[in-house]
């Protein structure tokens, strides 16, 4: 069954297949606003109902397949200790992590998320909200459109994301819990600011938001340079998100230890391309 963008975006209300229209000019200039202030920008009700049922539902079929993982990891997503750093340093700052994903190269080929991350309409909008150009699909096979499936329990601690720019659309809340907390900008290309990422792993709510995601929703976010994380999940049901991302490096993918800690496996591609990061970040 052949797909058509106009059956999975709200495209009245979101007329991303047409950037020179008013109405999407008038968004962008929104969202660009919002990212440059928040590192985040809110598109609510993007996704169609439909869709997004069809979105659940392609995930529920396959979640025997999801990649749970339970650890004890840092916000630059590493489990190993280094000792030859001061003992109150943010990357020797350990926390509960039980978070699950679907790996991309699990959808099907009919894949509704599959469909709509491959999509030039999508990559292009993006790009224009971001105000950046030219972005690209992340070349991860297993990271690039992930679902993340946080089942009740589920917690995802304080973290810099690998990839530069991350869209999350909200596929089903948890019944309470769950709630995405964030440091806007709290570090850039060549300053880790170390002393403010620490004052925030020891408790400090001074720079510390909230953002309430409701199903259908699409936020867009800059997770390299934006401490976040989820709180746990309440009560019986789990959350789902769809994690699709872009990335400034067309040839980057996760590191070999970061794969298997986060999705289970590391594939050739990996190791192959297993260099350091050009912006000098860790992760
Ligand atoms: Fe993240």
């Amino acid at each position: 069954m052949s797909k058509n963008l106009k059956d999975i975006i709200d495209l009245n209300k979101y007329p991303i297949h047409d950037l020179n229209s008013p109405k999407i000019k008038s968004i962008i200039e929104k969202c660009k606003s919002d990212l440059e202030q928040d590192s985040c920008s809110t598109l609510p009700d993007f996704i169609l109902p439909d869709s997004l049922k069809i979105m659940n539902n392609e995930l529920e079929q396959q979640l025997n397949e999801v990649y749970m993982s339970k650890e004890s990891i840092n916000a630059y997503l590493y489990a190993k200790d280094d000792l030859s750093l001061p003992k109150d340093h943010p990357k020797r700052t350990f926390m509960n992590r039980y978070n699950g994903y679907l790996n991309s190269d699990c959808f099907s080929e009919n894949s509704e998320m599959k469909f709509l991350y491959e999509t030039e309409e999508l990559l292009n909008f993006v790009s224009a909200c971001l105000g950046v150009s030219p972005i690209y699909r992340w070349a991860d096979p297993l990271a690039c459109h992930a679902y993340n499936v946080m089942k009740p329990e589920g917690i995802l601690p304080w973290h810099f994301d690998s990839c530069e720019f991350t869209l999350s659309l909200m596929i089903q809340k948890a019944e309470k819990g769950g709630i995405f907390e964030y440091c806007p900008n709290i570090r850039e290309p060549g300053n880790e600011n170390f002393e403010e990422v620490k004052k925030v792993l020891n408790g400090d709510r001074t720079r510390v938001k909230q953002l309430k995601l409701e199903p259908g929703d699409l936020q867009i976010f800059k997770g390299r340079f934006t401490l976040h994380r989820v709180t746990k999940i309440e009560g019986n049901s789990s959350r789902y998100m769809c994690i699709p991302a872009y990335v400034l490096d067309p040839h980057r993918v996760n590191t070999p230890e970061h794969s298997k800690a986060i999705y289970g496996k590391a594939l050739p591609i990996h190791y192959e391309r297993n260099t350091a990061r050009s912006d000098g970040l860790a992760d």
